[in-house]
């Protein structure tokens, strides 16, 4: 099971006004923990004012760079972007689970594929290490992006990929699209929705040669992207998510709910097994779901966003029901395998039973 390891900060990087890029360095003894896939993420975690908050961000770095490195953008009001924006320096220690995420699609050396890629804001950062990856391993494969800002100021990683273009001349292609800055083709300015994806299929992407597609950013836009793409044919094993944000929780505490009306109410009884040992705990009816009822019974279950986006606090139902409310991170066939987001799962049986270690 995922446990955090610290990681020094050896390098904060100015990337914009509002990002910064941070290297990270596990110690000699999880280094082979810390080896990671391309397009995967790291959870953090850090005390604010005395409540725990984690955040998970993707790394931004190729397999072949030797380092770890994730791109983390301000958010208005945010606490830990914030913080990390303003306050992290070298010679700070992070505290992170070992990478997690399956934004990636295995490298085939041999293969010939073409990539699409579209990231919006910060959501370059997974494609990024994606790119990097690719374009050093699979030879004969090449990647499109497609990269939607506000303005030129806001653009990540902007130089690096203009470098990549030039390492991998005529491999990688990027199409800027600037929601508030003109530009010459007026196809490349404003927001990416249904109009702009015809006609970028019309004038500069052909979608019968697409392989995979990645997309990562804000909701709408992605939901706007995959439908433009399952139009020109591309099935959903095609087309893979990394989604960020979605409602998720800013720092206001979960309700606390009491341990005498857990125990006492009418409601579940949970049997569940984490790093091979196995507990059980009461869950009531309603108003709390199977991770908060788990961390209550003082369980060190995974996770991060809360929010069903991230899959951190993934586990198996092996016996009961359970309804989960929101799922943006497993795929269909994980759902039927029996696998729940435990962080929204709330249970519809007296009895439950659930591993974390399968
Ligand atoms: C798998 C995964 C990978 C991620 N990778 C990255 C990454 O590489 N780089 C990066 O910068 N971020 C990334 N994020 C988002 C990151 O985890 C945080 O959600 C984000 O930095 C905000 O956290 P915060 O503590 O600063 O803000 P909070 O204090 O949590 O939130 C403050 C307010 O901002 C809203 N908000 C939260 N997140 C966002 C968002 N992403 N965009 C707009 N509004 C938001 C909240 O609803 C809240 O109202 C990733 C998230 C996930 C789940
Ligand atoms: S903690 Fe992120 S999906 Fe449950």
């Amino acid at each position: 099971m995922a446990r955090f390891h610290s990681l020094e900060v050896v390098d904060v990087r100015r990337e914009t006004r509002d990002a910064v890029v941070v290297t990270l360095k596990p110690r000699a003894e999880d280094a082979a923990a810390f080896d990671f896939t391309q397009g995967q993420y790291l959870t953090f975690r850090r005390d604010f004012d005395g409540e725990e908050l984690r955040r998970s961000y993707s790394i931004c770095a190729g397999k072949d760079e030797g380092c770890l490195k994730v791109g983390i953008k301000k958010v208005e009001g945010g606490a830990f972007s914030t913080w990390a924006n303003e306050n992290l320096s070298s010679g700070d220690i992070l505290e992170a689970m070992p990478p997690m995420g399956k934004f990636f699609l295995p490298l085939a050396p041999e293969l010939d594929r073409h990539y699409l890629g579209f990231a919006g804001g910060s959501g370059i950062t997974p494609l990024l290490s994606i790119i990097k990856t690719v374009l050093a391993r699979e030879p004969k494969s090449r990647f499109t992006l497609v990269y939607a800002n506000r303005q030129i100021s806001s653009i990540m990683f902007r130089e690096e990929l203009e470098d990549l273009k030039n390492l991998y001349l005529g491999r990688l292609s990027v199409l800027h699209v600037l929601e508030s800055e003109a530009q010459e083709i007026d196809l490349f300015t404003g927001r990416i929705d249904a109009e702009k994806m015809e006609g970028l299929f019309k004038h500069w992407i052909d979608a019968t040669s697409v392989d995979t597609a990645f997309i990562c950013g804000p909701e709408p836009m992605m939901l706007a992207i995959a439908a433009a793409l399952r139009e020109h044919g591309l099935s959903d094993a095609q087309i893979k998510f990394e989604l960020f944000a979605s409602g998720q929780p800013g720092r206001a505490k979960a309700k606390a709910v009491s341990a005498n009306v857990a125990a006492n109410g009418a409601g579940t009884t949970a049997t569940v097994t984490l790093d091979g040992a196995t507990r059980s705990f009461h869950i009531p009816r309603e108003g709390q779901s199977l991770l908060d009822a788990a961390l209550a019974a003082s369980l060190d279950a995974p996770y991060a966003c809360k929010a069903g986006v991230c899959s951190t606090c993934r586990a198996k139902v092996l016996e009961g029901e359970v309804e989960m409310a929101v799922n943006h991170a497993l795929e269909d066939y994980e759902v039927r395998a029996g696998y729940v987001l435990t962080c929204q799962c709330f249970p519809l049986t007296e009895k439950l039973v659930v591993t974390y270690d399968e």
